[in-house]
């Protein structure tokens, strides 16, 4: 039963340089507090175009924008945990 799903945080040059990489641990931290290792790949990507909103990530069909250190987790909890958890 591998059904793994993948997150990509953008790390193309704009999110790069609003320190886009910063939120990496960020993310492997929740992961793994919600013990979602198995499930949950996170990689790189590049720019998801959507570099006037903000940090940006993709999962699924979705991309969500304008991350930040204080928003992250909230998003995690809202927006990805219930598509990996389905209720
Ligand atoms: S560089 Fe991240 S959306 Fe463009």
């Amino acid at each position: 039963m591998s059904d793994r799903q993948t997150l990509y945080l953008c790390v193309g040059s704009a999110c790069h340089q609003l320190g886009g990489y910063r939120l990496l641990p960020l993310l492997a931290a929740l992961r793994d507090r919600h013990g979602l290792n198995e499930q949950l790949d996170i990689k790189g990507a590049f720019c998801l175009e959507t570099c006037q909103q903000g940090r940006s990530l993709k999962f699924g069909d979705c991309v969500f924008t304008g991350l930040s250190e204080a928003n992250l987790e909230e998003l995690f909890t809202h927006e990805i945990l219930p598509q990996l958890r389905p209720v």
